[in-house]
């Protein structure tokens, strides 16, 4: 016996002798000073079959069991990733209509990773996860790092964009900042779910270097990094096999090679075979006999995969308890860690923390696309008549778009967010301009706006043009919203252009008032034909609770965009790998056909001009980039190389910009990108301030994926540091070499 055992067993025996048997169980679990992986050894072994079956699949549609006997409570988990989803009633989609789940919106996650800073992330995850914690629940399903690999997909407004490493850098302080709460994040959908599309049954043709380089990192740094105490498999499949209980994944990748040590918790109703899944290292089952989204068989948690079904293989000797035992280890891991942790804290909902929290990742997230003639920041003092158009000005965006849909307190629209901005100091206007989807309900949650509208495209347009005739400057706010067929779950885009006839209001509008600012509210690229008859635009996002004022804020000059594009804006969809060379949406299989070259790796590769390339937004302000510093032209195997630039913000009001080291490699023995991101540093600079962007150069950060040997290799060789402020606008090129 080992000294922490015979410590724990004389605790159990003292505890044992003043309060009963359970109890001293309860305390020996609860007693923080155990450590976790006895008391998880203790647990397994008290443990029946019929109990350890019972904790490895859902009770209902968003709990799994406990132990009773043991006083092991039961695990509550909540969507995620925006904010704590409202009640749903025990065995139904619908609402069980609480009056006390109302949350905070947090921006959508391609907002959280436009703003390029990790310690917004942070806030993020601290802030979402107080509210989980303060709801009580165990395990928040998010955060979402799906690369970007199509603008179509429904769902990546969900994601963190195209690039791996700003997926990385992005997703780790959300993670950190969740757990802290005591919640554990449930990070997803793993992986290759990069369509909605078929998506229950899509196989992922992909070759090892695009899933290692593109498609894993991200998740690999949620785990490694992040510490992710759990993990939910995808729906879709890869070598045939449903991600939900995929041997490559799930047990090779994930818990061999990176050493993953929580639970993976399947997408709901993604699991379709016992023996699969008690093979493929699948931990808990949730959602079968729904599609995870409106449908759902009632009462069906004993005939889940991993339930009687399951008990029933093992009672048979057809499988042993081998692997039960291991998911069974990781559930009551993951259990301590959360619904037994004693030192958690308790969490808060709807502070003014939170929703300042909201605001800032929002107004930190908007990028500006452009800005001719400086038609932003509109200065209302110069203004008589502000002209608001277009449904997204007035329509509630947190209502909608699949599991990720939310009951809030309050959302500000962007209409409200300007009017209250402006006050009396100009006069405010709106005109619809187009009708796009004027319902509003989720699940039984309903926005409760009344959207609808008698006039024609036509009378609309008409409308709209008058007003904007005598406005001092008009704002257009467009784009999708979270409708089936553009940002939704459960479906892909129909359409690379702006839906409801948008273009023809736009280009009337510009037409009509020189001053037009479009605001595209989206979580995708959209084809902007009009791209040069339009001074100023800007990429809105889903931006939660506070998406009015932050944009108003944004509008009007007291916050200075500082968001940056974490995907690229093709001009058509031709222009996108997945849509040239690969496949979308496929047949039964789906052909990844372009490889690692996804987004602007595409762009680079091909000399693809983009509309707005990744990496690109614009600032109030101005700067100037000094020439960098390189420490040294070589490197040898485990050295190091700095880089170091000043950056000055040269304009008359403070600001933040972005700068970026790209590294691309000269010659290698497999074919590579131009260029990879691989640092980057956000600098808030006042006017007339400099700082300094420094980056390391490791030899991580040259390797390449080599299928052949299965490893990560750097070659020896030249390589180019890029220094830039988007994948376009490389201000320094500098050379140095791998010894
Ligand atoms: C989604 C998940 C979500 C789950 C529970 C599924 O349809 O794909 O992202 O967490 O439902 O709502």
């Amino acid at each position: 016996m080992k000294f922490n055992h015979i410590f724990s067993f004389a605790l159990l025996l003292a505890v044992g002798c003043a309060s009963g048997p359970k109890e001293s169980i309860v305390a020996k679990y609860l007693d923080q000073r155990q450590p976790l992986e006895e008391r998880v050894e203790d647990a397994l072994q008290r443990m029946t079959l019929r109990e350890k079956i019972d904790i490895i699949h859902a009770q209902s549609k968003f709990s799994s069991a406990g132990v009773e006997r043991l006083g092991i409570p039961e695990l509550w988990c909540t969507d995620g990733p925006h904010g704590i989803r409202p009640e749903v009633l025990w065995d139904e989609w619908d609402q069980a209509k609480w009056t006390s789940d109302s949350c905070t919106a947090f921006p959508a996650l391609t907002c959280l990773a436009a703003t390029w800073n990790p310690q917004m992330s942070a806030t993020y995850g601290k802030a979402i996860g107080e509210e989980a914690r303060y709801r009580e629940k165990d395990v928040l399903l998010g955060p979402g790092v799906n690369i970007y690999r199509t603008p179509m997909n429904g769902r990546n407004f969900e994601y963190m964009g195209e690039d791996p490493m700003l997926a990385s850098k992005m997703v780790v302080p959300y993670i950190k900042g969740v757990q802290s709460n005591g919640v554990a994040a449930c990070v997803k959908h793993f992986a290759l779910n990069n369509q909605e599309i078929e998506r229950h049954g899509v196989n992922v043709v992909v070759d090892d270097r695009a899933l290692y380089e593109i498609y894993l990192p991200a998740f690999k740094a949620a785990v490694q990094e992040g510490g992710a105490w759990a993990i939910m498999p995808a729906y879709n499949r890869y070598k045939g096999q449903h991600c939900c209980h995929n041997q490559y994944l799930l047990n090779d990748i994930l818990k061999g090679e990176w050493g993953f040590d929580g639970a993976t918790i399947s997408d709901w109703g993604g699991v379709h075979d016992t023996k699969e899944a008690a093979l493929h290292g699948l931990d808990m089952e949730f959602g079968s006999w729904t599609n995870g989204l409106n449908w759902g068989a009632k009462n069906a948690y004993d005939m889940y995969h991993l339930a009687l079904p399951y008990m029933k293989m093992i009672e048979s000797g057809e499988l042993t308890t081998k692997e039960l035992d291991d998911k069974v280890r990781r559930v009551l891991r993951l259990n301590f860690r959360t619904a037994m942790n004693t030192s958690k804290p308790f969490g808060s909902m709807n502070t003014e923390e939170h929703l300042e929290a909201a605001r800032t990742i929002a107004g930190e997230g908007v990028v500006l696309l452009k800005n001719e003639g400086n038609v932003l920041p509109i200065n209302v003092e110069k203004c008589k008549t502000i002209l608001v158009v277009g449904e997204n000005a007035i329509k509630m965006m947190t209502v909608g778009g699949g599991s990720s849909s939310l009951k809030v307190r309050k959302e500000y629209t962007p209409l409200e967010g300007i009017a209250n901005y402006v006050g009396d100091k100009a006069k405010v206007e709106f005109q619809r301009g187009y009708v796009g989807d004027t319902t509003g309900e989720y699940n039984g949650v309903k926005s409760g706006q009344d959207l609808s509208e008698n006039r024609s495209a036509e009378q609309l347009i008409a409308d709209a043009v008058a007003a904007a005739r005598k406005a001092d400057a008009v704002i257009f706010f467009g784009g999708l919203n979270k409708k089936e067929g553009q940002d939704c779950e459960g479906v892909d885009r129909s359409e690379y252009a702006l839906p409801y006839g948008q273009n023809k209001v736009i280009e009337a509008l510009a037409e009509a008032n020189k001053n037009l600012v479009v605001v595209n509210i989206s979580g995708n690229a959209v084809a902007m034909p009009w791209v040069d008859r339009v001074p100023s635009i800007m990429q809105g996002w889903y931006l939660g609770s506070e998406a009015g004022n932050a944009l108003a804020r944004v509008i009007f000059g007291e916050v200075n965009p500082s968001g940056h594009l974490p995907f690229t804006f093709p001009v058509e969809l031709a222009d996108n790998s997945a849509h040239s060379v690969g496949e979308w949406p496929g047949g039964r299989d789906v052909r990844y056909t372009e490889g690692i070259f996804v987004g602007y790796r595409w762009a680079d590769k091909e000399q693809i001009k983009a509309l707005f390339p990744f990496g690109h937004g614009l600032s109030y302000t101005s700067f100037a980039i000094d020439e960098p510093t390189i420490s040294k032209h070589s490197m040898k195997a485990g050295g190091k190389i700095t880089i170091k630039c000043e950056v000055r913000n040269t304009g008359k009001r403070e600001g933040a910009e972005v700068v970026q080291l790209y590294i691309g490699d000269k010659v290698s023995s497999l074919p590579r990108p131009v260029k990879e991101l691989k640092g980057f540093q956000k600098l808030h600079l006042a006017a007339g301030q400099s700082g300094t962007a420094e980056f390391t150069i490791t030899e991580d950060d040259l390797k390449f994926f080599d299928d052949k040997q299965h490893a990560w290799i750097a070659e020896k060789g030249d390589f180019t540091a890029y220094i830039a402020t988007s994948a376009e606008d490389i201000l320094y090129t500098l050379d140095f070499s791998l010894k």
